[in-house]
């Protein structure tokens, strides 16, 4: 392939190469022929731009792309095909939940099949390229983009983007990519933007090194590892160098050090921006900075169009660079199999979009997304003779259609969604048993249906809209009204099931002792309802995980379980705290979440007292399912190095194990744990592995478990392994935002 993009390179004018790095927005095959026609367009993005680019639109159509390439290919001069990209989030027509929801599955199989489905179909629609999967690491839930996110877990974070890369890619390595049902994946925003300040989105970001390459890189290293095609650069600043201009972490870091060799793209007009950010006069500047600091595409702004060519030829811009960059392009194009065949089958929508397999796939992920907080004994419900005879479902959410996709679904169409109510009825309603429903806007005739009823079942939670970018806020309670709203109906009914959709960790603290359970829903797509109703039912495990901390209340974030210790640790049990106001601890912790019966932790053994570099000691421990249902268990190891060079977390999920338990059953769940498990990296990014104890646990969430105490020995070993997985740029080098080796 090198060579026939080498050949292609040689054939191609400066304008040529320039126009393989512009992307537009929405082009046309009549408007834009000339520019089709120059060779002037490389690729696009089918997108309204309005609200973020994130409300639906008229979307593509495969004879719509058709005819688009057929310009580009027919009318120019080398006939380089397009690539269409378009946000492809969770799902197309096939909504499945938001990423955070597909996150409470910790199920990377699952994850790598919605992808795979989305692909399916998107592709179908002659979209190849999707900006997805995001896995910048989220700690603070004020920030919208949250719902995109894998969660607060950089394990989570790394394994389940690199499961949605080889979904959208059609396998591991990006081995599937010229199949034409694949898309070129996009990891993204590199990087740090989970830090954005205040949870405020495209707000600054500042952390140190350390945090940098233990966290929020590591998901980006995994996505490489991976083979994704593409990498974003994020809208933000780091440290005062916006990332659309920074050379230390996108030429050397991720192209020089981790080896990157696929297509780097700016996020929506983030060239152009780099003029507000303060950091260039003009495009023509903006188009230099971030050239220079390794973004191979341009999208939308046409600073790369208008100016690329001429600092060229004055010398600002280096040939070398601009070639480096469009030979990644046409690398992409090739390995897509664009160059092959560029147009898109136009009968595939019709037999993949919402096929019998991608609705029962969603409404799997659907009650994955699905939590149990609390339960008081109501769940699963009893429905039928010797139990509920008249079931009343309300809330907002009750006959919500779109509302249940979350943010990010350009292509879900309302009518597909099945809502929670339809789902009750179809599940419940016989000749003896009744389904109500209303969606709570008149609260007094919701309190009438419901004293009237065997069991409420409340349905509220956030708006789609209060989720995603650019919508941040200052407070994760429930939406103004809704916490009243269930205390009027805890008041008239014992038996209040309360079900809180949402797209962002809540605070929920207000409805702890309210109804008789709770149960937390991250926006679960076109499926939801009957997704929700088949774990209320029982028909499905409760096996949903919180990705993500809930804290007690706003003030409380960030709120993260992978913390570093404080030199004054707090006694748990103790009477005084850091707050004077409020508890410390969360209100649930990360990766917990009920099932229907309680499963038991044995204590964890290990095969060997000491760990060999090479070798591998099994951690192991006996979980029972004590009790009368069958489970799905997400067993989880965490893992802590108390004693480092660096301070380093309390706790450390390294792996997950999801067993299905038999009531009564008992399963032995063993991790093998090697060296590779225990490094961490130092401020210069170089790999560390210390000899010493370290701790084990088996868990079924941060809080819990049982542990055990090893001992890494042989600091030869460990040196050795230390400089086998050392990889990244020059140390110095690193973070510095201007360095750029020609
Ligand atoms: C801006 C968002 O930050 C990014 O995630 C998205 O892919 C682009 N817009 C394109 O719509």
């Amino acid at each position: 392939m090198e060579q026939r993009v080498g050949a292609l390179l040689a054939e191609m004018t400066l304008s040529e190469k320039v126009g393989q790095l512009n992307q537009v927005a929405n082009p046309d095959p009549v408007r834009d022929a000339a520019a089709l026609a120059a060779g002037a367009i490389g690729t696009c993005i089918i997108a309204s731009g309005e609200q973020a680019g994130n409300v639906r639109d008229a979307g593509t159509r495969a004879a719509d792309v058709n005819a688009l390439q057929r310009v580009a290919v027919e009318t120019s001069r080398l006939g380089v095909p397009l690539v269409v990209a378009r946000d492809v989030i969770h799902g197309h027509r096939t909504v499945f939940p938001i990423p955070l929801g597909q996150a409470a599955s910790f199920d990377q199989d699952l994850v790598r099949q919605c992808a795979r489905a989305a692909a399916r179909e998107a592709s179908a629609d002659g979209v190849r390229w999707t900006f997805a999967p995001m896995v910048d690491v989220a700690q603070d839930p004020r920030w919208g983009r949250v719902a995109e996110s894998w969660g607060e877990d950089v394990w989570l974070s790394a394994h389940l983007g690199a499961a949605a890369v080889e979904g959208f890619q059609g396998g591991p390595g990006g081995g599937r990519l010229a199949d034409a049902d694949a898309l070129a994946a996009c990891a993204k925003h590199y990087v740090g933007y989970g830090l954005v300040q205040g949870g405020r989105d495209y707000a600054e970001v500042d952390v140190g090194p350390v945090t940098l390459h233990n966290r929020h890189l590591q998901p980006f290293a995994a996505a490489v590892e991976a083979g994704v095609a593409t990498v974003m650069t994020a809208f933000h600043t780091l440290d005062g160098t916006p990332m659309t201009a920074h050379a230390g972490l996108v030429r050397e870091h991720l192209k020089a050090g981790l080896g990157f060799a696929g297509v780097v793209v700016s996020d929506w007009d983030a060239v152009g921006e780099l003029v507000p950010h303060g950091v260039a006069e003009n495009t023509r500047q903006a188009a230099a900075l971030a050239l220079r600091a390794g973004v191979d595409i341009d999208m939308i702004t046409g600073a790369y169009a208008t100016h690329l060519a001429g600092l060229v030829r004055d010398g600002t811009v280096p040939l070398d660079l601009v070639d480096d960059a469009v030979a990644r392009v046409l690398a992409v194009k090739f390995r897509l199999g664009l160059f092959d065949d560029p147009y898109t089958d136009t009968r595939r929508a019709a037999a993949v979009q919402l096929s019998a397999g991608h609705r029962a796939l969603a409404r799997r992920a659907a009650a994955a997304a699905t939590v149990l907080l609390r339960n008081d004994g109501v769940l699963p419900l009893t429905v039928g003779p010797g139990g509920a005879r008249r079931l009343h479902v309300t809330g907002p959410f009750a006959t919500a259609r779109a509302e249940l996709f979350g943010t990010w679904t350009l292509d879900g169409r309302p009518e597909d969604a099945v809502t929670i109510a339809d789902a009750a009825r179809e599940r419940w309603a016989d000749d003896e048993t009744t389904v109500t429903v209303d969606d709570g806007r008149f609260l007094d005739e919701t309190l009438v249906a419901a004293r009237a009823a065997d069991v409420v079942v409340a349905c509220v939670g956030e708006h789609p809209m209060r989720s995603g970018e650019a919508n941040s806020v200052t407070s994760i309670d429930l939406p103004p009204g809704q916490a009243e709203a269930l205390e009027a109906l805890a008041r008239v009914t014992r038996r209040l099931v309360v079900v809180v959709l949402t797209g962002r960790p809540l605070a929920l603290e207000r409805l702890d002792h309210l109804g008789a359970a709770l149960v937390l829903v991250f926006h679960p797509g076109v499926e939801g309802g009957h997704g929700i109703v088949d774990v209320l039912s029982g028909d499905a495990p409760a096996r949903g995980r919180l990705p993500v901390t809930l804290p007690r209340s706003t003030g409380q974030v960030p709120l993260r379980h992978d913390h570093l210790p404080t030199g004054r640790p707090l006694d748990p049990d103790g009477t005084v705290g850091r707050y004077r106001d409020h508890r410390d601890t969360p209100r649930h912790p990360f990766g917990s979440g009920a099932g229907y019966s309680e499963v038991v932790y044995g204590q964890v053994a290990l095969s060997a007292p000491t760990l060999r570099p090479g070798g591998t000691v099994r951690a192991e421990a006996g979980v029972t399912n004590t009790g009368t249902r069958r489970v799905v268990e997400t067993v989880q190891l965490y893992l802590r190095d108390p004693v480092a060079r660096i301070s380093r977390p309390v706790s450390e999920l390294a792996g997950v194990q999801i067993v299905e338990l038999a009531p009564g059953q008992a399963a032995d769940v063993a991790f093998d744990i090697d060296a590779q498990m225990l490094t961490f990296r130092d401020a210069h990014g170089e790999v560390c592995l210390e000899p010493g104890t370290f701790t084990v646990r088996i868990a079924p969430h941060a809080g819990g478990g049982t542990t055990a105490s090893g001992e890494l020995l042989d600091p030869e070993g460990c040196a050795h392994l230390a400089r086998a997985g050392a990889g990244s740029a020059a140390p110095d080098e690193l973070l510095d935002p201007e360095v750029v080796r020609t």
